[in-house]
């Protein structure tokens, strides 16, 4: 019996779908979890390794890992850091696909970058593919308008659309510096293509740029030409793709109601991942970075309700202990795929590496890296 792969729901850690990180299994024999010395393991060869290991760790992250990160960060900052360090060979990034395809794409030729588990990927990467980007700009030519658009992608969407973007005159984004590229983009075109994320998009643009909700129509890949009319697209100035954060859409008004009805005084603070009537809902929007510095600069006693990934909320509420920091559903959520990075995978990787064996290296072709890098580091020239 043949079974196509396509039509078939791979489970995480088992078979493997080579076009996506979807049921990708682990190519070697994995540390039981419940060896006691895997701390210990993971130390030694970070020793070994020494300066020729850099490990990345983004914030959502469990602890048991990013205890080993060299640096922390959002995904922007990740991006910088992969950009500056041309000295180690050997990067490991405790993230996501995506983050570690950048990492790739951002550092020389003589540096590899290892994601210790491959099926770290991203739900809302996955809603846009190259194909639908692809037939999207068709529709906008069809419609007259591909000459006025700028695509500005988030950094949360695959090489190869980050490469789309980069031969089409436009630039990547984070959820720290959206804003500064969306003014970058209308300085160059009358309306902008923002991909993948269509709450970051609509939250910029409402809420930091100054359009209206009617300004945005939203392109749904998985209808004819987008599900909109030639006159819908014309009279937009943003175009969403519809994607979003399968975590951060989680949060509804009603968790932010129910929060300020239970915690006197509470301090709403959310991701631009969350939904337009959460982040209007709330009083501080911003990245993990900015969620962080929030939290460290809060004064004693004060109390926060705060949506985003569960990993970070859990260790802020144990850092400030001086303040209540409360996750904002009541039903909590870890990213799946950022947790997927465990410290049997870390370690099997680092050991490898020790051994000289580079394990689940990310790797973007060389075109495919040229336009990447070209969008990229227009993202890194934002002023
Ligand atoms: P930032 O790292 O830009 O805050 O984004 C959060 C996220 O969802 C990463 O996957
Ligand atoms: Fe993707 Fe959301 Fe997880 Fe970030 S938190 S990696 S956007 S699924």
């Amino acid at each position: 019996m043949t079974i196509d792969i396509d039509n078939t729901l791979l489970l995480l850690g088992r078979g493997s779908d080579p076009a996506s990180e979807r049921g990708v299994s682990c190519p070697g024999e994995l540390p039981p979890a419940s060896d006691p010395a895997l701390v210990e393991r993971a130390r030694a060869a970070k020793q070994a390794l020494g300066d020729r290991l850099f490990v990345l760790g983004h914030h959502y992250q469990r602890d048991e890992v990013i205890r080993f990160a060299d640096v922390t960060g959002d995904s922007f900052k990740l991006a910088q850091e992969a950009a500056a360090r041309p000295q180690a060979p050997y990067i490991v990034f405790c993230g996501v696909h995506f983050m570690a395809e950048s990492a790739d794409i951002l550092t020389t030729g003589d540096q590899q970058v290892v994601l210790p588990d491959l099926a770290a990927g991203c739900s809302m990467a996955d809603m846009a593919t190259y194909d639908q980007v692809e037939e999207c700009w068709e529709v906008l030519e069809d419609a007259g308008i591909a000459g006025d658009v700028v695509p500005v992608t988030y950094m949360n969407s695959s090489a190869d659309i980050k490469a789309f973007v980069g031969r089409h005159g436009g630039t990547v984004c984070t959820s720290s510096n959206a804003r500064r590229a969306l003014e970058w983009a209308f300085a160059r075109g009358s309306k902008v293509l923002f991909m993948p994320d269509q709450h970051l998009g609509r939250n910029t643009a409402v809420l930091e740029m100054g359009l209206t909700l009617d300004d945005c129509v939203v392109y749904n890949p998985n209808r004819p030409d987008g599900g909109l009319a030639p006159d819908e697209l014309r009279d937009a100035t943003m175009i969403l793709w519809r994607g979003h954060c399968s975590v951060h859409g989680r949060f509804s008004k009603a968790s932010v109601d129910e929060v300020r009805s239970r915690i006197p005084d509470v301090n709403v603070l959310v991701h631009p991942e969350c939904r337009h009537e959460v982040v209007r809902a709330a009083d501080h929007v911003g990245s993990t970075e900015y969620i962080i510095r929030m939290l460290d600069q809060a004064p004693a006693g004060s109390a926060w309700a705060v949506g985003t990934e569960l990993n970070l909320v859990k260790r802020l509420a144990d850092r400030h202990l001086d303040k209540t920091i409360t996750y904002l559903d009541k039903t909590v959520c870890f990213c799946s795929t950022m947790n997927r990075i465990d410290l049997p995978h870390l370690v099997w990787s680092l050991e490898s590496l020790v051994k000289g064996e580079v394990v689940n290296q990310i790797t973007v072709d060389e075109e495919t890296a040229h336009y990447a890098r070209t969008a990229l580091d227009r993202m890194l020239a934002l002023p």
